[in-house]
């Protein structure tokens, strides 16, 4: 007998402000036909200005909370990816525990940019597996228009933001691959290049908040790689193959990204859900909306075998087995 986390709801939340690529074409040097080609994106949802992360993350935790038929005082512990905090302290998280009137258990952030919510979703699976925690609000959620640097075209094309949410129960299981649940996360990460993907900023170092810089094309090339990877080891230690995918859930940097991972595992495009053509990339949120997504049309199913992914700054990058 094994605890596994069940995901019993998820929820979503983009701010009203659509985006679309003929408006940048206003404000740098860019076309539609250059973003769309290079990166598949046509729109992307930027938050108002009275709007924080914590906003975001707020309404989708209620979204979630509701799918899950599950009231905030039931959960034991909030666990929150961003990198786009409403401050540098107290977490996102703890604002979230508060709107949500949760007075117990805990509450923190995770910071690995991009590959957040694969990281919060893996933090929050041991914290059941260990029986430290029975029920579980994990969230994605980003401010990235905050921290673009909108003269420079090169990223401010490539982001958005938004904020997406699952509740994870635990649960006894038999221990093998047909359980529903979490079956199995990979993680890795790469300090060494730090200079490829990073926010010229920060309260130590500049005492500023900073703008988002990156080396895209290099970027690109250690996302197809590590992700086809982390992707065979996830699945190996849940004891599954690439056969027994139903749905890819990647995060959404890039279409170009996503096919080719898809490609190498020998995946097929019908078993891909891309949102990034309308989200952008959200950093950590782009898995959870992505998700909530193709659950709420009805695409996953219980029962599905589910594999997110995700490449971000750092490096870091991870995935994780869920079967629905
Ligand atoms: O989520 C975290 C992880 N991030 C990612 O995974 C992003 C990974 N990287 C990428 O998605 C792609 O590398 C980009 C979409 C960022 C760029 O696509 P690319 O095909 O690698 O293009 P490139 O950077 O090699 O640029 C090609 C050309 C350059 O011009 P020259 O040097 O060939 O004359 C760029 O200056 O496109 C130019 N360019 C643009 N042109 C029009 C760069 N940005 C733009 C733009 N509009 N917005």
């Amino acid at each position: 007998m094994v605890r596994r986390s069940v995901v019993a709801g998820c929820g979503a939340y983009l701010p009203d402000r659509v985006v679309t690529n003929e408006e940048l074409v206003q404000r740098v040097d860019t076309t539609d036909e250059w973003i769309v080609q290079r990166t598949g994106i046509k729109t992307r949802h930027i938050a108002g200005d009275d709007q924080k992360t914590s906003d975001l993350a707020i309404a989708a935790a209620r979204q979630a909370l509701e799918h899950a038929g599950m009231n905030a005082s039931e959960l034991d512990l909030v666990v929150l990816a961003t990198a786009t905090p409403d401050h540098t302290f107290p977490s996102t998280a703890t604002t979230v525990q508060a709107a949500l009137g949760m007075t117990r258990g805990a509450a923190f952030d995770v910071q690995a940019v991009c590959s957040g919510f694969v990281y919060a979703m893996n933090v929050a699976d041991n914290f059941v597996r260990l029986g430290q925690a029975k029920n579980v609000l994990v969230i994605g959620a980003e401010t990235f228009s905050r921290i673009l640097d909108w003269e420079d075209r090169t990223t401010c094309v490539l982001f958005g933001d938004g904020a997406g949410a699952v509740v994870l129960l635990g649960q006894d299981a038999s221990g093998d691959s047909s359980d529903r649940g979490v079956l199995a996360n990979c993680l890795h990460s790469d300090g060494r290049h730090h200079d490829l993907l990073y926010v010229d900023g920060g309260p130590s170092a500049t005492q500023t908040v900073g703008h988002l810089r990156m080396e895209g094309p290099e970027v690109f090339k250690h996302a197809v790689k590590n992700l086809s990877s982390v992707v065979g080891e996830a699945l190996e230690i849940a004891g599954l193959h690439t056969d027994d995918v139903d749905w890819l859930v990647p995060h959404q940097a890039n279409k170009r990204i996503i096919s080719s991972t898809a490609r190498k595992l020998r995946v097929s495009e019908e078993k891909i859900v891309m949102t990034v053509e309308r989200h952008a990339n959200t950093s950590a949120a782009s898995i959870p909306l992505a998700l909530n997504d193709a659950v709420r049309d009805g695409r996953i199913n219980t029962g599905d075998v589910l594999v997110l992914e995700a490449m971000g700054g750092g490096f870091t990058w991870g995935a994780s087995v869920v079967r629905w």
